[in-house]
């Protein structure tokens, strides 16, 4: 059972239920709203929890009812929470979301206490990392934490995961450090600058994070599937056809569930990669971010049809 530990969000997502995308001055009556918890470092941590991994998490929350409702949602996955800080200045983070009807979605974020997670905080609950197989980590808190945990894996031996969303600018140690790197494909071109179209423009985008010191890739590219890019070779798996609902928190779904499964070596990258793909398959097929997170139970169940 791998020891996964998350430095990242939490975030209370509200969901309004829309036909289409209002336009720039335009008012639209939504046909539902509904309320759960998320943000892309508590679903990561769910989803490896759900998938039977030992997860702790390092983040912030305010001192508030979403902070409480986040720290409970976390202990009822069975997440170690000693390293997440109540602040008593800002608030929990927020999401706010907008789903039309083909499933899509577009999310508004206020960072919140997560914009106060610091070195410091890292440095405070460092054994949750030095004693993980896995440190995970994306960008909705601020890059200074993250490389703090990636400074202190290495210095252990813990292997990085880097989810760099939502796409920022990276600060090139922050690189040097990731083991793995976890792009969507927009994201991966927001980075190399490469445009994702084909196979051979994957390939070039491993090259170009090879040379900026990450070694290991994966880009996720929605519906259609994964790529993966490692020393023992590369290969591109097709998603699971299924018809989503909700997409919210599908990558994060992934992540958590790969963590879980992945050796430290990355040796069984793609049996790995196939486990994760079919978690985010069926967390697409349900409402809301942390609630659609699937159990390893039925993630073995789905892929006995
Ligand atoms: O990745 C999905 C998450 O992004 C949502 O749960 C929302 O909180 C935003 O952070
Ligand atoms: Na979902």
């Amino acid at each position: 059972m791998n020891k996964v530990t998350i430095v990242g969000s939490l975030n209370v997502d509200t969901t309004l239920r829309i036909k289409r995308m209002p336009l720039p001055g335009e008012t639209l009556a939504a046909e539902g709203k509904s309320s759960a918890a998320g943000g892309k470092g508590a679903n990561q941590a769910v989803s490896a929890a759900r998938s039977g991994a030992q997860t702790a998490f390092i983040g912030e929350v305010g001192k508030d009812n979403s902070g409480q409702m986040m720290l409970s949602e976390m202990k009822a996955n069975g997440i170690d929470v000693a390293g997440i800080r109540e602040n008593d200045q800002v608030g929990t983070g927020t999401a706010s979301i907008l789903l039309d009807e083909n499933g899509q979605n577009s999310i508004l974020i206020y960072g919140g206490a997560n914009q106060q997670l610091s070195p410091a905080d890292v440095e405070a609950a460092q054994d949750k990392i030095t004693t993980a197989d896995f440190v995970v980590a994306q960008f909705e808190t601020p890059q200074a934490a993250t490389l703090r945990a990636f400074q202190l894996a290495k210095e252990n031996g813990v292997a990085t995961i880097l989810n760099p969303a939502p796409a920022q600018k990276i600060d090139p140690e922050v690189l040097k450090l990731t083991d793995l790197i976890i792009p969507n494909e927009t994201e991966s071109a927001e980075l190399t600058g490469v445009i994702i179209t084909d196979e051979t423009s994957m390939l070039i985008s491993a090259a170009k994070f090879a040379q900026m010191g990450v070694r290991n890739l994966i880009i996720t590219v929605g519906a259609k599937g994964a790529f993966y890019c490692t020393q023992d070779g590369y290969n591109f798996i097709p998603a699971f056809k299924v018809n989503a609902v909700d997409t919210t928190a599908a990558g994060d779904t992934f992540i958590g569930a790969l963590s879980s499964q992945l050796k430290p070596d990355m040796s069984n990258i793609e049996k790995a990669l196939v486990y994760a793909q079919r978690a985010s398959s069926l967390a697409v097929q349900k409402m809301g971010a942390l609630p659609s997170i699937p159990t390893k139970e039925q993630i073995l169940a789905a892929g006995q049809n």
